[in-house]
């Protein structure tokens, strides 16, 4: 009954002067987790009890909200987006049927078609969204080689990134970036920068412009000021003098004991050219 009434309209008006539906123009990109909105405004009659909204995925014909008889009709909705949508009903008499969709992931990555019906005609529109996830905090890691520094940062996130290394006076840095992806919906990056400077001050910078996120990390490594290259000196130092204290006393207990030998000593064959 109902469905014939629909079909009926559907068949009679698509092309009515006055349907005109308002979407975005361009995609929207939705942060994983986040409740995500698709803004679809419609040219309202005022009359409520005709009105019919349908949203619905473009690749798939899967129903992601309904409402008609002046509320939410969720018996076909697909089970993906239950409990997760919300029209206000308040604004949707007035020509606005935006949709919340609550906890994005990446299988709500496409395109939604609004389709307002109502007595001025079938208003239809499309929304694209985008999948995104903020990169995680980077973890570094700094690797102290023969005569180089490699210092590197991972993170995870979506889509690719930009990287930019800087020195100090902010002059861009060569860099080795890799994106290793364990799946399509997350990337693995690994950036790092090797210097033959044993010193430096360098800018790690990471930008994710689809949700405009930007971390920028700063690695400062001096000869003078930090104590992380004076502890192996200091250490070092350490083991040398004990290193000579321990031979000085060892050659000075072998000379002594030659002097007076004992005869269970044990003496190595040409140990003498070391006393005088
Ligand atoms: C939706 O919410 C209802 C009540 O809050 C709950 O009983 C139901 O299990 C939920 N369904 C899903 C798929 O989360
Ligand atoms: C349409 O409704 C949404 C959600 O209720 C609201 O955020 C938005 O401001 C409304 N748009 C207009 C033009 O009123
Ligand atoms: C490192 O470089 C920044 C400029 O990028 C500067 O402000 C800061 O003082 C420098 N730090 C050290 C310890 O040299
Ligand atoms: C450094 O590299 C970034 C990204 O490739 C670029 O946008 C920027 O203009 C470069 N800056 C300089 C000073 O070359």
């Amino acid at each position: 009954m109902f469905l014939a009434n629909y079909l009926f309209v559907w068949s009679t008006l698509p092309f009515a002067a006055s349907s005109i539906v308002k979407v975005p123009s361009g995609p929207v990109t939705v942060a994983r987790g986040a409740t995500a909105s698709l803004p679809c405004e419609f040219t309202s009659d005022h009359d409520p009890s005709a009105l019919v909204v349908t949203w619905q995925r473009v690749e798939d014909n899967r129903v992601v909200h309904s409402y008609y008889y002046q509320q939410d009709q969720l018996g076909r909705q697909s089970s993906d987006y239950r409990n997760r949508t919300e029209l206000n009903l308040k604004q949707i008499v007035e020509g606005n049927a935006t949709l919340a969709i609550s906890n994005f992931g990446p299988e709500d990555d496409g395109e939604y078609l609004c389709v307002a019906t109502n007595s001025l005609g079938s208003h239809r529109g499309v929304v694209r969204l985008i999948y995104a996830v903020y990169y995680s905090e980077p973890r570094l890691s700094i690797h102290l080689n023969s005569n180089d520094v490699t210092i590197q940062y991972e993170t995870e996130g979506f889509p690719k990134p930009e990287v930019v290394w800087q020195d100090s006076g902010g002059q861009n840095l060569s860099d080795q970036s890799e994106v290793l992806s364990e799946d399509k919906r997350l990337y693995f990056l690994r950036s790092s920068y090797v210097t033959k400077n044993p010193a430096f001050n360098i800018t790690f910078t990471l930008k994710n412009p689809a949700v405009h996120q930007e971390m920028q990390r700063h690695v400062i490594f001096s000869k003078d000021g930090s104590k992380g290259i004076h502890i192996p000196v200091v250490i070092l130092g350490i083991l040398c003098v004990t290193f000579m204290c321990s031979t000085c006393v060892l050659l000075w207990l072998h000379c002594h004991n030659k002097q007076k030998p004992h005869d269970d000593m044990m003496v190595m064959p040409n140990s003498n050219n070391h006393c005088k």
